[in-house]
């Protein structure tokens, strides 16, 4: 992959981030912010979730009761989601798959990444993946459940460009970057 790309790709994580900004206090009324990063011109905004994505946001109720990954036990300083702290949870159905050293991991596999910008702060952003039908569904949200948008484009699907243009550089890991399941 080209490093310019994967640089624009990481600016672009930090401004969806800091998007998330303030999320818990704001109830919606956030406003569309613009973030000239460079070359590249990005509109954030939040948008209400899809019924697909509101789906997801009540399955991953109270995820910060989840197990953690042996890897990441506690907030650390990101290698792809730029300056941000992150915190990642998991469900059973990841649980069972790893004490099983299993991949792919099958449907109903849940990840949730909480987004800091400091590793004792309230996360700013969550960075959601599902296994549905096979394949892995991604948003990006505040905290109270906006989903966040860039330029006009909500940021929750299975082909979200800004999240798989990295996470499938890690496609012999089932996409994820946080735990190396063995080969
Ligand atoms: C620039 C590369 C990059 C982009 C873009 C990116 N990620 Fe990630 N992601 C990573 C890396 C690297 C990790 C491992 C933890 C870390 O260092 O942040 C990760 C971790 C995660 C995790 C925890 C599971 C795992 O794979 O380790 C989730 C969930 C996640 N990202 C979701 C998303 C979503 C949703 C988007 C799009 C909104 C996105 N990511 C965009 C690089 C990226």
């Amino acid at each position: 992959m080209a490093m310019t790309r994967f640089l624009s790709a990481s600016a672009a994580v930090v401004a969806l981030v800091l998007v998330g900004c303030g999320g818990g206090k704001s109830k919606g009324a956030a406003k569309p912010m613009g973030k000239d990063m460079g070359m590249m011109k990005m509109e954030m905004g939040m948008a209400a979730p899809s019924p697909q994505t509101q789906a997801l946001l009540e399955q991953i109720k109270g995820y910060d009761s989840w197990p953690k990954f042996a890897e990441n036990q506690a907030p650390a300083l990101s290698k792809g989601h730029m300056k941000m702290y992150v915190l990642a949870f998991h469900n059973q159905v990841v649980a069972d798959a790893i004490a099983a050293n299993t991949l792919p991991l099958p449907d109903g596999a849940l990840i949730v990444k909480q987004n800091m910008k400091t590793a004792d702060a309230a996360p700013e952003a969550l960075t959601i993946m599902s296994k549905q039908g096979g394949a892995w569904y991604y948003a990006e949200t505040s905290p109270d459940g906006q989903v966040i948008t860039m330029n006009g484009m909500a940021l929750e699907g299975p082909k979200v460009a800004m999240c798989t243009d990295c996470h499938d550089t890690a496609s012999d890991n089932d996409y994820v970057f946080t735990h190396k399941f063995p080969r």
